[in-house]
């Protein structure tokens, strides 16, 4: 996004945003983008921006939107001096574990996820130790330490691809639980996941791996959506429940949802995941209806704002750190996702 004058963004972000974030608030925000895009030229970074991203933001400063594959994808390759990663932490770290030489700056202090916060490195061994021999296939929203005892990583957009790859019939997904089944449905392999103990199932280890966005979704919610808007097609994020992907039209992550609302003949869609995709997804496609549930948010991702992100450019902070050896190990896992898919 080049820097252009404050008058350009505020036209750019009102042809963009009409009817979607009220002028006033455009009008601020268009002189915090402003700044924050001319910082970038001067000291030569690269904002990515994930597709969770508030629209103001994700409309005005990112030099590359998209999903975690697609970002981490570009994160390896660029080579700018500062990388700023509006996302959350576990994102920022992946960057800095594939580009190390560059500074990787992510604008809020903590911006976690509940998946990354459910599962420590301690907890994959003990795991790797009960079920020797089994390939360890560890989602992408973990921390560096955790990626470190892995196989391989994947994101929503390349597991099942990459599970089905594996030369083996069992695999052990972490650790969202959700994204297991589905995973596990999409592939008929036998996936080992966190919580699938529940299931009865003797061979398998209770976890509590939930994205607290995704597990509000309610198979009820698509019934009642559907009753009033029979036109309508549901498109779901993976993390969502089995039962609510199956009620579903379509699931696939942000980027490929995005793509499918584009594509789609169809001029109405739920949204169920992160509510400021829906707002985004709305401004790409003015001819379509987005409905969308936005008392559900993810909190970790909205902590990233236009006024953090310029003192983050403006004063380097925050500075994401990897210890050296971990990131090594965590580097192989997320190398061989790369290779594989
Ligand atoms: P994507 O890789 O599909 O962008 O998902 C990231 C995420 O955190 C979804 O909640
Ligand atoms: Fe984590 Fe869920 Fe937020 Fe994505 S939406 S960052 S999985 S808590």
């Amino acid at each position: 996004m080049e820097a252009g004058t404050i008058s350009e963004t505020l036209t750019n972000l009102k042809y963009k945003l009409n009817g979607i974030v009220p002028e006033t608030e455009l009008i601020v925000k268009a002189e915090i983008a402003y700044e924050i895009n001319r910082l970038k030229k001067e000291k030569n970074a690269v904002i990515l921006g994930h597709n969770y991203m508030e629209p103001a933001l994700f409309f005005s400063i990112p030099d590359h939107v998209g999903d975690s594959l697609g970002l981490a994808r570009i994160a390896a390759e660029t080579d700018a001096d500062r990388i700023v990663f509006c996302g959350v932490r576990f994102m920022a770290e992946t960057a800095k574990i594939l580009n190390p030489d560059r500074m990787v700056l992510l604008p809020a202090k903590v911006a976690g996820c509940s998946l990354a916060a459910s599962i420590t490195a301690q907890d994959v061994r003990e795991l790797k130790a009960k079920y020797p021999g089994i390939p360890v296939v560890t989602y992408i929203n973990t921390y560096a330490d955790v990626k470190a005892e892995t196989d391989v990583c994947c994101t929503s957009s390349n597991a099942s691809e990459i599970v089905r790859k594996l030369d083996s019939d069992s695999v052990i997904c972490l650790p969202d639980e959700f994204l297991a089944q589905n995973i596990a449905r999409e592939t008929g392999k036998k996936v080992i996941y966190p919580g699938s103990e529940r299931s009865g199932r003797d061979d398998m280890v209770i976890w509590d791996g939930r994205c607290e966005v995704h597990e509000k979704f309610t198979v009820d919610d698509i019934e009642r959506t559907r009753k009033q808007f029979p036109d309508a097609v549901v498109v779901a994020h993976p993390e969502c429940s089995p039962e609510v992907v199956e009620a579903s039209d379509y699931s696939g992550s942000t980027t490929a949802m995005t793509s499918f609302v584009k594509a789609s003949d169809a001029k109405r869609f739920l949204i169920l995941t992160e509510c400021s995709m829906g707002d985004n997804i709305a401004a790409e496609n003015p001819d379509k209806e987005m409905l969308r549930m936005c008392s559900i948010r993810c909190p970790h991702m909205n902590e990233i704002t236009l006024e953090d992100t310029l003192k983050c450019l403006r004063e380097d902070v925050y500075q994401i750190e990897v210890d050296e050896e971990i990131r090594l190990k965590a580097k192989r896992s997320l190398d061989r996702m790369l290779e594989l898919s």
